[in-house]
């Protein structure tokens, strides 16, 4: 495979996860020296193991909690140390949503902790990377928003999913301001790519709630974590060196609709 993120150093947060993951091998088979992290030793060993059978490097650290800002620091400084710099950082952590309708929601179970799993864990990643990413002088941040940023949901009670990946695309676009020249920062906003999360939450495997989004899907198959991968080795390498401040929709074509 081409060597597109050759020098790149990486952090990739949520390896154990499905998109984590996805990234973090296609990051290693192009080159780039992954750091990644998880809350989930397992899931985060198992990516390792991975790609040390395809004969590729991970390193992780792992257990990492992305809402305690220690964490975050020990994780970032251990990397940064080591190698002196930062080149990319996608953040592809987060918790899955609580859902809930408005006149149902409670403040402290559901919204808070959405918020949090879905924002604080970008923004502590974010500022703690942030010197390092200076101090290579040609970074990029990979943030993930969602179809949800931009779409409401008829079926789903999605207020607390759709503030906190909305909260992440402009948290994201004001990045691209504060860091320019140095610092590049994007979004992705994927549909629904099948991966532990939407796997355990139904949405991807209940043949009744996949027949219904998939019937809003123009490619007609829900995104594997290849398909947002390789659009991530796009914005990760210098192939989009003029691109920052933008959303790439990963959909199968649902934000054209
Ligand atoms: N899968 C989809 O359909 C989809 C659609 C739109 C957006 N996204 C976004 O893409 C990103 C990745 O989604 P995914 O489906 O791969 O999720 P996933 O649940 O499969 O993976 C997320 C990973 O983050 C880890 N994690 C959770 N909390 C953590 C914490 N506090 N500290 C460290 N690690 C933690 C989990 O252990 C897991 O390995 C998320 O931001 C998600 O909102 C996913």
């Amino acid at each position: 495979m081409s060597q597109r993120l050759a020098n790149k150093i990486a952090l990739v947060t949520g390896i154990g996860g499905g998109i984590g993951r996805g990234c973090a091998l296609m990051f290693a088979r192009h080159g780039a020296t992954i750091i990644g992290c998880d809350i989930n030793p397992a899931t985060a060993a198992q990516t390792v193991a991975d790609a040390a059978a395809e004969g590729l490097t991970i390193d992780s650290m792992h257990p990492v909690d992305l809402t305690q800002p220690n964490d975050v620091k020990r994780w970032i400084e251990r990397a940064a140390g080591k190698h002196g710099r930062i080149d990319v950082l996608l953040n592809a952590a987060a918790i899955p949503p609580h859902m809930a309708r408005i006149e149902d929601i409670d403040y402290e179970r559901q919204w808070t902790p959405t918020m949090v799993g879905e924002a604080d864990v970008v923004v502590l990643a974010c500022h703690y990377a942030w010197p390092w990413l200076k101090a290579s002088g040609k970074a990029s941040i990979i943030n993930f928003a969602s179809v949800n940023a931009f779409r409401a949901s008829t079926h789903f009670g999605m207020g607390p999913h759709c503030a906190g990946k909305a909260a992440v695309l402009a948290l994201t676009r004001q990045l691209a301001i504060e860091g320019a020249p140095a610092i590049r920062a994007n979004t992705i906003s994927p549909g629904m790519v099948v991966t532990p999360a939407t796997q355990s939450a139904g949405a991807s495997t209940d043949g009744e709630i996949r027949e219904r989004i998939l019937a809003r899907v123009p490619m007609k198959r829900l995104g594997q974590p290849e398909d947002i991968a390789w659009a991530a080795v796009f914005l990760a390498s210098d192939e989009s060196g003029w691109v920052t401040g933008a959303n790439l929709p990963v959909d199968g074509g649902v934000m054209a609709n």
